[in-house]
């Protein structure tokens, strides 16, 4: 199971739950409700694991199924393969049989039975969960080509006031998938209200938020790596299930393969009343300020962040244009048979 580095500056926000108890627990809604615990530390900035989840399939296979380096197969939407359409009807799964397969339909249709028990495995833990919920969208991304350090970020939903995102992750790999996180969002608003002029955001979409603290204190995908930002390290083991909202805990992929993660998105008008809406949050965030609420959160230290004059920069002459046209080309450059200066 999991282990956690911890920062001593940054406040333990890791929790565990047995899947099994969850599932045996009142489905009530009340306080003995695990479901309702769970989806109140997920509100709550918590990363959370799940204990004793069993989703079976053919890893051997899935491990060998080689997913080109590119901007579409980053974040695979793997609800194409879900559908019933067959692959002959199909344009999405004959590219995909192409691509991956090398137009072998016998390998696909191996995949696709890989995929449905994947994805309903990871389904039914959400559907437990997620019992006091209504849920507006269920897609399934599967994350399987190579992620080496990714910058600090929260993460930015289009129209992220709309609706409450819900992301759990299974580590598909043998190996374990390494992340680092930092100082949750309700630290970092009040820390940063004033130096980073939020109040003029308050009007503003919530994902401009996210971007601006995320920009500005981590910085951009030139400066990964290179984070002055505190950050707790954390190696989630092969199998290993965990929920955690990208959208308050701050967080980088140092290194993974392979990954399935749910982007759920629940109906924010049926909320049930012991989860806020980020929204809601938020603004009470900025009602906080305005009424004169005290900046610097305990704990968090300012650090140098990449808008001062000695923030960090990569080494002369490297430049990543354009992310999503490149993806490819900039994937080949870092794993050069020689010292690469990225
Ligand atoms: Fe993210």
């Amino acid at each position: 199971m999991t282990q956690v580095y911890l920062h001593p500056e940054i406040g333990d926000y890791f929790v565990e739950y047995d899947f099994a108890e969850v599932a045996g627990s009142p489905c009530d809604g009340g306080p003995a409700d695990l479901r309702r615990q769970v989806m109140q530390d997920y509100v709550g900035e918590k990363c959370i694991l799940l204990r004793n989840v069993r989703i079976d399939y053919d890893q051997d296979f899935i491990s060998k199924v080689s997913f080109p380096p590119t901007w579409y197969f980053k974040k695979f939407p793997s609800k194409v393969v879900e559908r019933d359409k067959p692959l002959a009807k199909s344009d999405a799964k004959k590219a995909l049989c192409r691509d991956l397969f090398a137009g072998d339909a016998g390998l696909f249709h191996r995949f696709e039975g890989e995929v449905r028990a994947v994805n309903s495995g990871i389904r039914r833990v959400l559907d437990e969960l997620l019992r006091h919920h209504r849920t507006s969208a269920t897609d399934i991304i599967w994350r399987h080509t190579e992620t080496r350090v990714e910058n600090l970020h929260f993460d930015i939903d289009k129209d992220s006031a709309d609706f409450e995102s819900v992301r759990l992750y299974l580590n598909m790999d043998d190996i374990p998938r390494i992340w680092h996180t930092s100082h949750q969002l309700s630290q970092i608003v009040p820390h940063y209200y004033e130096t980073l002029e939020l109040a003029a955001l308050r009007d503003q979409p919530l994902e401009t938020l996210l971007q601006v603290l995320s920009l500005r204190l981590f910085g951009n995908w030139a400066s990964r790596g290179r984070e002055q930002f505190p950050r707790h390290m954390v190696l989630f083991e092969p199998g290993d299930v965990w929920i955690c909202d990208g959208r308050t805990v701050p967080h980088q992929v140092i290194y993974g393969r392979r990954v399935a993660s749910s982007f759920y998105r629940l109906d924010s008008a049926a909320l049930p009343p012991w989860h806020p809406s980020l929204a809601s949050k938020v603004e009470a965030m900025h009602a906080a300020q305005a009424a004169g609420a005290e900046g610097a959160a305990e704990g968090l230290k300012g650090y140098a962040y990449p808008f001062g004059p000695g923030g960090p920069k990569p080494p002369k002459g490297v430049t990543h244009p354009d992310l999503k046209n490149d993806w490819d080309k900039l994937y080949e450059d870092s794993i050069q048979p020689r010292l690469v200066r990225l």
